[in-house]
């Protein structure tokens, strides 16, 4: 087989891929050896920062298609009836760096891009409907927990409990964390979702509010912690493997795609404050309804350009969908691009992998690395040479709210049954079977055994006591006898 012969990167020609250009094959090298010094400066310059959370990952490509008509719910082009997208999807640990196992105990990333036909949609979930804090102003912190202590560089466990039993409303994600989806088997054997609140608004202009489901068509799976262990020493890069090689096998995994849908007005007065991100609206009172199916069927061709530079950012909504007062969504509609600007550059956005499938007429221009030529006729708005003009009519309704008050930094608003360790209560006592309450027990006492010290131990059990009394006590036991 004939391969292309090496050239450098101006396209050509290159002498040597084995020897550096020197006086006398013992010589000194030659600052005009320009393919060599391309080389080690390409070299030094090969990685970007990496993500500050959600450092490792795997990605795929694939598609989206409608399989029920919510129409009477939403305009959003990608939700109408016989719609198929293309889409890109990252999944991700949490806490740990680049090159860390993926098969800590975490939350895992579910971050889509839809490429829709009016821009691009990203819907940058977890694979948990609920998150620890329910603030933006608590999220850096709550990350600085999780990571590395600043004067050692170690993980603590101890930095861990003490945020979270100082954090009570942590205790409906913790439950989940330390039960058997805090670690998924595979990236394929987990579910996604939306976990914020947003809204729908439909062709006639009537808005509701909405929770994305994305349930695994592989069925949920789980690792035990000791499987978990061996496997972060044996094969840390399991899960970015198993997500290549079932879609090199033409294995390629699907979820269907759930929404609750609550209308506008229930939110008022719902039993629980429907944006607090915390919180689930049980399936009860707003049940599951179908919309559609996403599948990855297709691997990056190569992983930097398409899943390292992925920059998905929930501030892109495309008409039909829109936030809700959730304070997280709304602190994460600017935290996104402004980390991708630091991380990629400021021409983020036209990467392959960010890049819409629709024209852009954006007035921005310049800035390093770009590419793509601004087409606005003149760099400013408005002009008189046939630039671009905003149009209302194509964006429709603002994906809005009424609101007015005095500027305060509180609380939400309490709902008749919102507390911190209600929801969680009710999974521990309701949805867990006592197997998996064994080990929730086992998973939490073995964690809480590895440096934490006494005064947070003494607040973590009582954590647990106030989520159940009887696990809270059996955590006790399995710790030391407390
Ligand atoms: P349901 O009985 O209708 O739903 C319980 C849900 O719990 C299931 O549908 C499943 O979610 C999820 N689940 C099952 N096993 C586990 C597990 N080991 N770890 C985490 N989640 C699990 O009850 P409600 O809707 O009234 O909710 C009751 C409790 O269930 C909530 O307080 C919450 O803790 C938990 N839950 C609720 C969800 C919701 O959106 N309503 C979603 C997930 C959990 P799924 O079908 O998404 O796989
Ligand atoms: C990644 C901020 C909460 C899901 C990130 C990144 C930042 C960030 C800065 C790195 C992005 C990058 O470098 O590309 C925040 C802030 C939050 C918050 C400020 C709270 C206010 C959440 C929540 C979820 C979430 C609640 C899930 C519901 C993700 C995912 C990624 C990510 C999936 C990885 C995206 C990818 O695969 O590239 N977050 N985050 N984040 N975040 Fe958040």
């Amino acid at each position: 087989m004939s391969t292309p012969f090496t050239t450098n990167n101006a396209g050509i020609a290159v002498e040597s891929d084995e020897h550096s250009l020197t006086v006398g094959p013992d010589g000194p090298i030659l600052l005009q050896d320009h393919y060599l010094i391309e080389k080690m400066a390409q070299f030094n310059r090969e990685r970007v920062p990496e993500r500050v959370v959600h450092a490792k990952g795997a990605g795929a490509y694939g598609f989206f298609e409608v399989t029920n008509d919510v129409s009477q719910f939403t305009k959003a082009d990608l939700f109408q009836p016989g719609k198929r997208t293309d889409m890109l999807a990252r999944f991700s640990t949490v806490a740990g760096e680049q090159g860390s196992p993926d098969t800590w105990r975490d939350p895992r990333g579910f971050a889509l891009k839809f490429y829709t036909d009016v821009g691009n949609f990203d819907l940058v979930g977890n694979n948990t409907p609920i998150f620890f804090v329910r603030d933006t102003i608590k999220f850096q912190d709550f990350i600085r927990s999780q990571k590395r202590r600043p004067d050692n560089g170690l993980r603590d466990n101890d930095m861990q409990w003490d945020f979270w039993t100082l954090s009570p409303e942590s205790a409906h994600m913790v439950t989940w964390l330390m039960g058997d989806r805090g670690i998924p088997k595979t990236y394929r054997n987990m579910n996604g979702y939306g976990s914020h609140t947003y809204m729908w608004i439909n062709g006639g202009g009537t808005r509701y509010w909405v929770k994305y489901h994305f349930k695994t068509d592989q069925g949920i799976d789980f690792l035990t912690q000791a499987e978990a262990d061996a496997l972060a020493g044996s094969d840390p890069d399991v899960h970015r493997k198993d997500l290549w090689q079932a879609i090199e096998s033409g294995n390629a995994p699907s979820w269907t795609l759930y929404v609750q849908v609550m209308p506008f007005e229930d939110a008022a007065d719902y039993r629980f404050n429907p944006f607090d991100l915390t919180k689930v609206w049980p399936h009860g009172d707003y049940p599951l309804i179908e919309v559609g199916r996403m599948t990855l069927d297709q691997n990056p061709e190569d992983y930097f350009i398409h899943i390292e530079q992925a920059a998905f950012e929930p501030a892109n909504m495309v008409p039909g969908v829109g936030p809700s007062p959730d304070k997280m969504l709304l602190g994460r509609l600017f935290s996104y691009p402004d980390t991708h600007r630091y991380r990629i550059g400021p021409n983020y956005a036209q990467l392959p992998p960010n890049r819409p499938r629709v024209p852009v007429h954006s007035y921005a221009k310049d800035g390093p690395m770009r590419y793509e030529p601004a087409r606005t006729a003149r760099p400013y708005a408005p002009n008189s040479y046939g630039g671009p003009h905003a149009s209302p009519e194509a964006y429709g309704d603002i994906a809005g709210w009424q609101t007015a008050g005095e500027m305060v930094r509180e609380a939400y608003s309490l709902h008749r049954e919102d507390d911190d360790f209600g929801q969680p209560g009710t999974m521990v006592r309701q949805v867990l079977d006592e197997d998996a309450r064994t080990r929730l027990v086992s998973n939490v006492a073995g964690h809480l055994k590895q440096g934490v010290s006494q005064p947070v131990l003494e607040r973590a059990v009582q954590y647990w006591r106030n989520i159940d009394k009887k696990i809270g006590d059996r955590i006790a036991a399995e710790v030391n006898g407390l």
